[in-house]
Formats: C-alpha cells, structure tokens, sequence
C-alpha cells in the first residue's frame, strides 16, 4: 500500500461527505489488512492542505448566525442530526490530519492504530447520522453549519500534544458529556434509528477520548514532563474558553481523563455532595 501520510491526505482533499467516508473506510481496510498480517506500512511524511476540502453545500456560518432550533419539534431534532453529522465529518478530517501533518514525529506503530481506527468509526458515524437525516427526508448540506469547527486543528497545526490535548481530550470529551442528553431527545420522540446511531456513537467515543489521553501520556512520558501540568498549559494556550459542566464524569474515568485534569479548566468550581 501508498504510505499511510499519503491516503490521509487524499481523505482530506476529498470534498463530498460520502466520497471522503468511503475513502477512508477504504484506507483503513487496507491497512488494518496489512497490520492482520504483520506488517508496518510506511507511515511517511505529507503535506495535508492546512484545511480540508469541503463540499458546497452545508453553507459555513459564524455559529453565532447559525439558527438555534427547539429539539422538542422535528425540524428541531433534524437540525440536531444535521448538526452531529457535521461535526462527525470533521472528525474524520481531524483523525487523518494527525496522521498526515505529524509524520514526522516518530511514534510506535499503535498510534496510528489507534488514529486510523478512530477515522473509520467516525466515518461510519457520519454515514449513520446521514441515513437518519435522509429517512427524516433531510439530508447532510440541506442546512447551515457551523465554520470554525476547523480551528482547533489549525491553532494546534505545529504542537502534536496540544492537537492531542484540545481535540480528543476536549473537544471528543464534551461529546461523551453531551451525547446521553441527545439519546433522550431522540428516545422520547420515538425516533428508533437515531438512538441506535447516536448509541453506536457514544460506545465509540469513549475510545477516541482514551486514544488521546494514551498518547498524550505517553508523549509527556517520553519528555519526562507532568502530564496534568501540561494538559493545563496547554488547553489555556490553544483553547478558547472555559471548560462547560456538568462533566460525565464515570466516562471521562473510563477514557482515562481524571477530574483533576478537567475540573481547573472548568467556569465553575464542582459541586462537593455531603
Ligand atoms: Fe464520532
Ligand atoms: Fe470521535
């Protein structure tokens, strides 16, 4: 196979939501085919476009113009889905963007593992979400998005521990607190198979959040730094804003991320019970 660096761009440079998936479920098929027989393809050395291609159509808007709907109506729930498929396609970019821009920092074969893995998810993800807006006689363009959902990748575009730090430690993490809130909204509509997706979703989650705080570790491991000390310094550097609570705390324990590593970023401090 091409060097993994090389599939992951042309992931990124491939505009239409359903294309890019199926690319990338393709990559990953061949290299975990390659990885089942013992093999390490070459990883390589890339040049990702700082931002990946998009297609015409969801139009990008400043998220303070992009309207907010009451999830208790349908159109409502079908902005919700449309909003999670767009985030979802953004985390098949973000999964492939470390892989493509950080080639050349030396890691152990289990990083990209890792990485790859995670696209994939999140491309079956995006497909789901697709076919539950497309059964709600909706589809994934048919409303506006959110621009600026690529700016933690751009911030973080020179430094693999705050990429690591900012998007599955953060960004992934909030999805874990937010995700149960929208499985009632869908399961007290009767809406069958957007539980079933956003299940699939929740389960897969919490590994990419675990991937990020493996390697974050690790990487703090290998330059004998704090990892705590440094997840601080570098959310306040590259993230823009508080932490939002409440915190899913059982899965944030299961994906590795302790409160102590949360709680400081936080806009307000825990509440203590007893
Ligand atoms: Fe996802
Ligand atoms: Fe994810």
């Amino acid at each position: 196979m091409r060097p993994l660096a090389e599939l992951a761009t042309e992931v990124l440079t491939t505009a239409d939501g359903r294309e890019k998936t199926a690319l990338s479920r393709r990559h990953a098929a061949a290299w975990f085919e390659a990885r089942d027989l013992g093999e390490m393809p070459v990883v390589g050395t890339a040049r990702p476009p700082l931002r990946p291609a998009r297609p015409a159509r969801p139009e990008l808007l400043d998220p303070r113009d992009v309207p907010r709907r009451k999830p208790g109506s349908e159109t409502g729930r079908i902005a919700l889905l449309h909003a999670v498929a767009h985030i979802e396609l953004n985390a098949v970019d973000l999964h492939w963007d470390i892989i493509a821009r950080f080639g050349h920092v030396p890691m152990p074969p289990g990083f990209y593992d890792d990485w790859v893995k995670a696209a994939d998810e999140e491309s079956k993800h995006f497909n789901l979400v697709s076919d539950c807006l497309e059964e709600l006689g909706s589809h994934y363009g048919a409303l506006p998005a959110h621009a600026g959902m690529w700016r933690a990748a751009e911030d973080t575009a020179g430094d693999l521990m705050g990429r690591l730090a900012v998007v599955p430690m953060v960004l992934e993490a909030r999805g874990l607190d937010v995700t149960p809130g929208m499985i009632e909204i869908f399961k007290t509509a009767k809406v069958d198979h957007a539980v079933a997706a956003l299940n699939t979703i929740y389960a897969e989650e919490v590994g990419h959040v675990a991937y990020g705080s493996k390697w974050f570790h690790f990487l703090c491991g290998r330059e004998n730094k704090d990892p705590k000390e440094v997840f601080h310094d570098l959310v306040r550097h590259y993230f823009h804003g508080a932490l939002k609570p409440p915190f899913n705390e059982e899965k944030r324990a299961e994906a590795g991320l302790p409160p102590d590593f949360y709680w400081p970023l936080a806009e307000e401090p825990p509440i203590r019970k007893g």
